[in-house]
């Protein structure tokens, strides 16, 4: 059989056995898919939107299925840093993959607290800022919307950890460039795209909202031409790795991401329906990069032909 395809991709200072992680929010905190999965083949997981106290998060029904993906509303409901370091971490940090950890704050001196507790914490290789959080005293619009509070935020998570930084950008602004470029220059070290995209589902018969909390998240394959347009954009203007997400089920949609200009890529709701999926994509990954005559999956990187 022909030889093997390499596999190891770099993202910023992190090197990752496989460009395959799991996406937060959909992977709880690792050890609840150890049984589906063998964690130590992912090239990461990246952590529940992690927020210095607990949160309970919004009253159910919290998840509907829509065509071709889901909305959710789960409002980051979470253990907490004080249990994630007690209990979540050490499980998370006796694996061999990457552990980032998502970060969820509702003010610039939140955020910088929450970076603060987790110094120094044993298992941690990355911090994922998600900036799809209100921005309480800002009105409550969320951050990801606006270049200046993107920057903010990534410089107050940054002067408060040794940890690389990653800012996860929303998709939910009319141009993801701007955005993309003052969170490099406040010090990302990479950027994941995308979060989810806001909508809302109806019960016609009820006359009712679907979700309890009326508007959520949409993820799943229905998002996927969004977010490879998004990382095609911004990959092209940044000079940090981008680490693609949105829609991926197979290897080849995480192939179409690298190809978009993803150094990376993550499984989010795939899991929701087989939870091996994080596995079995980086395995279908590794089997196109073989059927394609691709020797290293980094060949694949940004190699669209436009
Ligand atoms: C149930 C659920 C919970 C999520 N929670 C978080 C979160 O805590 N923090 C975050 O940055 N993204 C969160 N996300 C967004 C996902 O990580 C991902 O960006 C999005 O779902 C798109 O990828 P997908 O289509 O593969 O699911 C969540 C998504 C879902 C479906």
């Amino acid at each position: 059989m022909g030889t093997k395809v390499k596999t190891a991709v770099k993202v910023g200072s992190l090197e990752l056995a496989n460009p395959v992680l799991a996406a937060s929010g959909t992977f709880g905190y690792g050890r609840e898919f150890a049984k589906y999965l063998d964690l130590n083949r992912l090239g990461g997981v990246v952590t529940k939107g992690l927020s210095l106290e607990p949160r309970d998060g919004n009253p159910p029904p919290r998840i509907v299925e829509t065509a071709a993906g889901m909305l959710n509303a789960i409002g980051l409901a979470n253990v907490g840093a004080e249990v994630f370091l007690e209990e979540k971490l050490p499980f998370l940090a006796a694996l061999d993959c990457k552990v980032v950890v998502n970060l969820y704050a509702e003010g610039i001196d939140q955020f910088a607290g929450l970076a603060e507790r987790l110094r120094g914490a044993e298992g941690i290789d990355a911090l994922e800022i998600n900036v799809s959080c209100p921005n309480v005293k800002g009105g409550g619009v969320a951050f990801g919307v606006d270049p200046i509070s993107v920057a903010a935020v990534t410089r107050a998570v940054r002067e408060n950890s040794d940890l690389p930084v990653w800012v996860k950008l929303t998709p939910n602004v009319t141009d993801p460039v701007p955005i993309a470029l003052a969170a490099q220059k406040a010090g990302a070290e990479a950027l994941s795209l995308i979060n989810t995209i806001m909508g809302m589902a109806i019960d016609a018969r009820r006359r009712t909202p679907r979700l309890a909390n009326v508007m959520g998240g949409l993820s799943g394959p229905a998002i996927k031409p969004v977010g490879l347009r998004m990382v095609h954009l911004v990959s092209r203007a940044v000079d940090i790795p981008v680490v693609g997400l949105g829609g991926i089920m197979t290897g080849e949609d995480a192939a179409e991401y690298l190809l978009a200009g993803a150094t990376a890529v993550q499984v989010g709701t795939a899991s929701f329906g087989d939870p091996s999926s994080c596995q079995r994509v980086a395995d279908e990954l590794a089997q196109f990069c073989a059927q394609e005559g691709v020797a290293d999956v980094n060949e694949l990187v940004g190699a669209l032909k436009t």
